[in-house]
């Protein structure tokens, strides 16, 4: 297992963050047409994708950077080769055809190093990530180091947790959703604290951004809205999902509990998750933005 510091196999997510990608795609090429709006037109700008995962944001960024008619560089970062190797294949084949050149980069998000193995960058993203290093502020200024002069740094974190399921599924107890959420929520305090050189950051985003020096410092939300009756993809996500929420949370929930999502992970029985169309995705999420002054 490549090392990450929050002891989660990331190379075995590769399937269900691929399935994530696509069904937020029409969201993702949303926010990559926003943020390369932000970068001066007629350049050949950097982009680097910290933490890139399926690669779905990279995919988006060249998808923006073909439409505005010029070239520029798509750099892929993770810190586990196998995602990083199948989300760079994904990207160039979106991105063949273009002018725009996509690059790879393994490297550790929380090293001091990453400015010398980055290159210079207009515009770093860094999505979900950030939480899964120790020290979240000395994170965020060592992205801030990878920009050039007036490069933007933008942070995918935060929003709403996402909602999934009806209140009552007509087994086990009702609002099981909301009892995974705050199984999920007390892992992630334990995972954090178990985090070799963890510190805590007693700040919200955008003061993280300004205490790295960064200006201009803004932020805005989106909805992701994938309503009832749900199509094939929505259920396998709201699956794969479940899936996570469990795996995570499992010793914090009731025998009654883990019961139930037992049965609805199984795809013999009659409550299987996915043979449902009364689930659907909603959610939202956050962008924090912070720029280099010139
Ligand atoms: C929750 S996924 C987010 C993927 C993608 N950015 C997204 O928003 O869908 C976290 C990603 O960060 C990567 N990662 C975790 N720790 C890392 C580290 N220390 N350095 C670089 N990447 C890391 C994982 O391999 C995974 O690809």
């Amino acid at each position: 297992m490549a090392h990450t510091h929050d002891n989660i196999d990331w190379s075995t997510r590769l399937a269900s963050l691929r399935r994530a990608d696509d069904l937020d795609a029409e969201n993702d090429r949303q926010v990559a047409d926003r943020l390369v709006g932000l970068l001066r037109p007629n350049t050949e700008p950097v982009i680097v994708d910290v933490g890139s995962g399926g690669g779905g944001m990279s995919a988006a960024f060249a998808g923006a950077l073909a439409a505005r008619g010029g070239g520029g560089r798509v750099v892929l970062s993770d810190a586990v080769d196998e995602l990083l190797d199948a989300a760079t294949a994904h990207v160039r084949d979106v991105a063949a055809g273009t002018p725009v050149v996509v690059e790879a980069v393994q490297a550790d998000a929380s090293s001091d190093q990453l400015a010398n193995q980055l290159p210079s960058a207009d515009l770093v993203w860094a999505s979900r990530v950030v939480h899964h290093l120790p020290d979240q502020q000395r994170a965020i200024d060592g992205l801030a180091r990878v920009l050039a002069p007036g490069g933007w740094l933008a942070l995918g974190e935060g929003g709403l947790a996402t909602k999934c399921l009806p209140w009552d599924l007509g087994i086990g107890e009702p609002g099981l959703a909301n009892r995974l959420t705050a199984a999920r929520d007390s892992w992630f305090v334990r995972m954090r604290a178990e985090m070799s050189g963890v510190t805590s950051l007693p700040i919200g985003w955008n003061k993280a951004l300004e205490a790295a020096g960064l200006s201009e410092v803004f932020s805005f939300s989106y909805v992701i809205d994938h309503p009832a009756p749900a199509s094939d993809a929505v259920r396998q996500s709201v699956v794969d999902w479940l899936a996570w929420m469990y795996g995570v949370g499992e010793d914090q929930l009731s025998d009654s509990d883990k019961a139930t999502v037992a049965r609805l992970l199984d795809p013999a029985d009659s409550a299987y998750l996915g043979a449902r169309d009364d689930i659907f995705i909603l959610g939202a999420s956050t962008v924090y933005l912070g720029q280099m002054p010139s």
